[in-house]
């Protein structure tokens, strides 16, 4: 595939972006075929780097008529191997597509390109009186493009929602060759199917977003963070019910285990925050117009009376106590390659099945290391298990169809990329499938965009 490219189709793609545009220099493609956790490593024919929606266009022509492959690539932060790759595919980026369009301060809302990282949109938002309600902590680097892709959940899902309640309007190109291109941001709009929602979530596999408009929400003037130490899971998850019901503003409710505690302490070097050292921790972060220090330790004395409790209420101390959080992710990384699962749990059975899954991944791979972190107010924990042969299923196969017998998620909010495919069909019913396939050949006949990716 690379010498064809070499031959006929990189003059084409040349004519498509512009020379400078068409990347082959094996050093940058090498890095640009590797994701985040290096558990997917392939190899690129070439990188592209369209600069506007009709070069896009130019590129999925071209695609069609020589038959190439081709995968989207925003940030390279997406965690189910399904930016890279992984066939030898021709990877576009979006890095390009980075003009910040319109923030309309009026309205809440803010119009931008695919390749826009959420920081960026973060400071735009800001910068208007708005915030924007998706945070992830792969902010630096993750995309609007991408996090629309996978419809990324994150930090604020519990007060926002996730990706696709935030989405306006959306530009893409169809794997059709189409350009779709709704972006006059009106709130209310059923004309017809909601091609934005659906491109939402469909991970680069039905055409490439191009530019989006999202709503923006209000920046609440105070924040307050605590951190709470439970002396077992239930305690913690029990906990993060009964806040939501009792305090406004809520914008986070996060839970770790004591072992990440340990391990993101050692890879940072921080100090112990909590005087005890309690099994789980909550996380919880309030957002309101007036100081909500006081209306927070009501609400835990009300419902956690006693819990060693860290609050931080400035900026920089905040920040200090997320990164026991947000380091997680990169703590993990640096001791082996993890499997990374993302699940949903029914209420009422999260605590036990972060309680029994080291067993159960430990039954099949004993030895093998399991962190488990999360969005507990989303029913959405993430298991990661290290010690673990990169190529070796067993552990996804055990944790995934344990999720699936006890009525929960294969993928709360990363997607199914290649990690999740071969559980694609033990999750959804013959009928979803049907409709999967259909909707993958209307917008997308020629199996251009992520061919390999969800279906
Ligand atoms: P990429 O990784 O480049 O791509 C992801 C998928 O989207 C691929 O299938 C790709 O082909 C497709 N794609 C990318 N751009 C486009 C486009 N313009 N058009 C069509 N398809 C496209 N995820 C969460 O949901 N919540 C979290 O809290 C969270 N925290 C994270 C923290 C860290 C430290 C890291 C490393 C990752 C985290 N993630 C989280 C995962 C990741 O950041 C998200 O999936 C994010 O949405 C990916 O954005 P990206 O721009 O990096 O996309
Ligand atoms: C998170 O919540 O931190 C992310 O989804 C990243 C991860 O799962 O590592
Ligand atoms: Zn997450």
């Amino acid at each position: 595939m690379i010498d064809a490219l070499a031959a006929t189709v990189l003059t084409r793609l040349r004519d498509a972006v512009g020379e400078r545009h068409v990347v082959v220099d094996p050093q940058v493609l090498a890095g640009r075929s590797r994701d985040f956790t290096g558990r997917y490593v392939g190899t690129a024919a070439a990188l592209v780097r369209p600069g506007s929606t009709a070069e896009v266009a130019a590129l999925v022509a071209v695609a069609r008529a020589e038959g190439i492959a081709l995968v989207t690539q925003g940030g390279n932060t997406g965690l189910v191997g399904g930016s890279v790759p992984l066939h030898g595919e021709v990877i576009v980026s979006t890095e390009r597509l980075d003009a910040i369009d319109e923030v309309d301060g009026r309205a809440g809302r803010i119009t931008a390109g695919a390749g826009v990282t959420i920081a960026r949109l973060h400071d735009a938002a800001l910068g208007a009186g708005w915030a924007y309600g998706i945070d992830l902590a792969s902010r630096d680097s993750a995309t609007l493009g991408g996090t629309i892709a996978t419809n990324a959940g994150g930090l604020r899902f519990v007060r926002h929602g996730g990706t696709r309640q935030q989405l306006l309007g959306i530009e893409a190109v169809l794997g059709t060759g189409a350009i779709v291109s709704r972006l006059g941001g009106l709130a209310k709009d059923n004309t017809g199917y909601d091609l934005a929602g659906l491109l939402c979530g469909s991970e680069g596999t039905l055409g490439i977003v191009t530019r989006a408009c999202v709503r923006l929400v209000p920046e609440p003037e105070c924040r307050a963070v605590a951190l709470v130490g439970c002396v077992t899971v239930e305690a913690a998850v029990e906990l993060g019910l009964a806040l939501r019901r009792i305090v406004e503003g809520l914008e986070a409710v996060e839970l770790f285990l004591d072992t990440g505690m340990a391990l993101v302490r050692e890879r940072f070097g921080l100090p112990a925050p909590l005087k005890s050292s309690p099994r789980a921790y909550l996380l919880v972060e309030v957002a309101t117009n007036v100081d909500p220090t006081t209306s927070l330790a009501a609400a835990l004395e009300a419902v956690a009376a006693g819990a060693d409790t860290a609050v931080a209420v400035d900026p920089g101390r905040r920040a200090e106590l997320w990164r026991y959080r947000e380091g997680h992710t990169e703590a993990i990384n640096g001791i082996g390659v993890p499997h990374k699962l993302d699940v949903t749990l029914p209420d009422g059975v999260l605590a036990s099945f972060v309680d029994e899954i080291e067993a159960v991944v430990t039954t099949v791979v004993p030895g093998a290391s399991v962190w488990c972190f999360g969005h507990v107010a989303d029913g959405n924990i993430h298991v990661n298990v290290t010690g673990v042969d990169p190529h070796d299923d067993r552990v996804d196969d055990v944790v995934l169809r344990h999720v699936i017998s006890l009525g929960g998620s294969i993928s709360a909010e990363h997607g199914i990329g290649t990690a999740k495919l071969p559980w694609l069909a033990a999750a959804r019913a013959p009928g979803d499938l049907a409709a999967f396939r259909a909707i993958k050949s209307a917008l997308d006949p020629d199996r251009v965009c992520n061919p390999h990716v969800l279906s």
